[in-house]
């Protein structure tokens, strides 16, 4: 949550810093800001809203100045407005530092630093860092930062800027990403490589605790107490047109149209010999055959992807799997022995609360197995293993190429899983393998044929305030998702409910034309399902059923059908789930809703 970057270097850093928070605009969007050295004082404006009201500010001073800081903000202490926005100054306004994170000591070193004369104009948290470098500065700003850092306690990704130390940004972290570059005509600081993709794709990963000082000439690397590193450098493989919307007209529709190179990216080079290889993992057949739990742990639209690995973790390896939320998994005693894996599944590689449950599940001795879509990132770094899910940069706040993406890291896992228990012979797995790989092409047609039906469901649905997903076995793992999806881009309020349970309560919500969604494809429980369909419509719901092609019967029981490829139960959630994307999507659009940036949330979640 929150962005932040820096440049020092030739040019004017205005273009530069607003391009770079753009970029950075889906880790928070609720206020935006920039600190520049112009002539021997900084310039410092700060505006409540995305960074485009900032932008349009900016265009009537036109600062000159080659180096500076950026933040676009996700607000954790203190509303979003203009002074709660970053950078924050010290009080004589010669110190600007931009904040990712939380310092959760802030109130007591708040009172301190008040009780020794200094002026707070913001609520922040952020605010105690830029007085505690006023205080600490001695003529070199890292040393200053180092200081600081020593009495802070939290997360933090920092960049400062001091007018007394002209092209000079110090920089640290701990807990919280910052990437940094040197480009041909500067230096560059972000929390994420995309905000300088097109001056360099050789970067450094800042480690915590570490820290570094950019100048136009070059970047030092030091750490905790000073002494000299040298940085590891990781190329990222990434096109600039990442960072664009390449004719779609939002990141959401065009991130929904890569999935299928995602699935087949994420399949390449897995079957070896016949046989399903992922070496990253680090572990024999032998350990992995001693596996006897698994855990899935992951928030949001990851832990829904972690609800369809536990059936098929179950379903293949017979290995006892459940899938948590992390925030509940952290803060419970799981049971926990050296022969419990745990798989952490986060897009961001960030998510405070999976993190948490990683450290906690290691100490208690399980095996971790991180799946995320950032490399580097720390679910990476603090798992035992890794893999990545290839989606490339996802920019839309609502995940759906990263979540097709683990849907089919799991799908492997859990076949991994089977064929180490020896519960799916070899030919098993090359015939699983060979119709994984086949649902690009299935999820390709969906792409192409399924937009008008799925605009005439949401037309439909669109005026709604309630809607329920339901579904069973695979299609209830499905219909979470698909709930999640509408009501964080269209705020249209939606629960998702395994069907049977529909009558143990839900049932009382529907009336006239109130709208059920259901996952109702071709699997050993469609009958079930139908009948689940059948009671709701007699009670006036308006039914709009995700079905598979060649299903005429549907027809009777559903008011608007989508009709999908047929697919092996095991692989539904990977076509059910891209048509619920564009429902949502299309509600969202019908509504008038920002698809990309909708209203309190943000990509990355470091905060608990
Ligand atoms: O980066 P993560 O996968 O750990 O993020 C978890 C959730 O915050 C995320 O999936 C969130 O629910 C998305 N906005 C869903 O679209």
């Amino acid at each position: 949550m929150c962005g932040i970057v820096g440049y020092t270097g030739k040019r004017p850093a205005q273009g530069i810093l607003i391009q770079g928070l753009t970029r950075l605009e889906y880790r928070g969007y609720d206020s935006a800001g920039i600190a520049v050295q112009e002539g021997d004082s900084l310039a410092v404006i700060h505006r409540k809203g995305k960074v485009a009201s900032l932008e349009h500010t900016l265009s009537h001073f036109d600062f000159q100045g080659t180096c500076g800081v950026g933040h676009t903000r996700w607000a954790t202490h203190g509303k979003p407005s203009e002074a709660n926005a970053h950078p924050h100054t010290s009080c004589g306004g010669h110190i600007a530092v931009v904040h990712n994170g939380i310092i959760e000591n802030f109130a007591e070193l708040r009172e301190e630093l008040e009780g020794r004369g200094h002026v707070f104009t913001s609520e922040t948290d952020t605010e105690v860092v830029a007085h505690l470098l006023e205080e600490a500065y001695q003529g070199d700003l890292v040393a200053a930062l180092r200081d600081a850092c020593s009495r802070i306690v939290g997360a933090y990704g920092l960049a400062a800027v001091c007018d007394m130390e002209p092209g000079v940004i110090a920089v640290t972290r701990k807990d919280s990403p910052i990437v940094i570059g040197q480009g041909e005509d500067g230096a560059y600081v972000a929390s994420d490589m995309i905000a300088m993709i097109d001056a360099t794709r050789d970067v450094v990963i800042l480690g915590d605790g570490e820290y570094a000082r950019m100048t136009a000439s070059g970047i030092e690397y030091t750490d905790e107490a000073g002494c000299a590193i040298e940085p590891r450098i990781t190329h990222v493989d990434w096109d600039l047109d990442l960072a664009e919307k390449g004719g779609y007209p939002d990141f959401m529709l065009k991130e929904i149209h890569e999935q299928p190179r995602v699935i087949r990216d994420t399949l390449a080079g897995r079957l070896v010999n016949g046989a399903l290889s992922i070496d990253e993992l680090d572990l024999t057949p032998e350990e992995l055959n001693l596996i006897d739990r698994v855990y899935v742990i992951a928030c949001g639209t990851s832990y829904h992807a972690g609800l369809i690995a536990k059936n098929l973790i179950e379903g293949w390896a017979r290995i006892p799997t459940e899938c948590e939320v992390a925030s509940e998994f952290r803060y419970r005693n799981p049971i926990i022995t050296p022969t419990t894996l745990v798989v952490a599944v986060s897009q961001s590689g960030e998510t405070a609360d999976t993190l948490a449950a990683i450290r906690d599940a290691r100490v208690k001795g399980a095996r971790v197995f991180g799946i995320t879509n950032v490399v580097g990132s720390p679910v990476a770094r603090e798992s035992d293993g890794v893999i990545y899910t290839k989606a490339n940069k996802e920019i839309a706040v609502a995940s759906t190429k990263s979540f097709l993406g683990q849907v089919v890291s799991l799908t492997l896992l859990a076949m991994l899983l089977a064929q180490a228990k020896g519960k799916l012979r070899m030919n098993q797995i090359r015939l699983l393998f060979r119709e994984l790989a086949d649902t690009a092409e299935q999820v390709e047609r969906i792409l192409a044929e399924c937009k008008p039906s799925i605009e005439e469901a949401a037309r439909a649905c669109k005026d709604a305030r309630n809607a329920l997903f339901i579904g069973r076995g695979m299609g209830a793992a499905i219909s979470y998702e698909g709930a999640l999806k509408l009501k964080e881009i269209s705020y249209l309020h939606a629960e998702a409910y395994p069907a049977g349970e529909m009558k143990h309560g839900p049932i009382a919500l529907i009336d006239e034309g109130f709208p059920v969604i259901a996952i109702a494809t071709k699997s050993p429980v469609y009958d079930k399902v139908v009948s689940n369909l059948q009671e709701s419509k007699a009670r006036g719901a308006m039914i709009v059923a995700v079905a598979t092609e060649g299903d005429e019967d549907i027809k009777q029981h559903a008011d608007h059908v989508i009709y999908i490829p047929k697919v092996r139960d095991a692989f539904s959630a990977i076509t059910a789930s891209v048509p619920l994307q564009l429902f949502a999507r299309a509600i969202a659009i019908e509504r008038g809703c920002d698809v990309d940036q909708p209203r309190n949330l943000a990509k990355s979640v470091t905060v608990e």
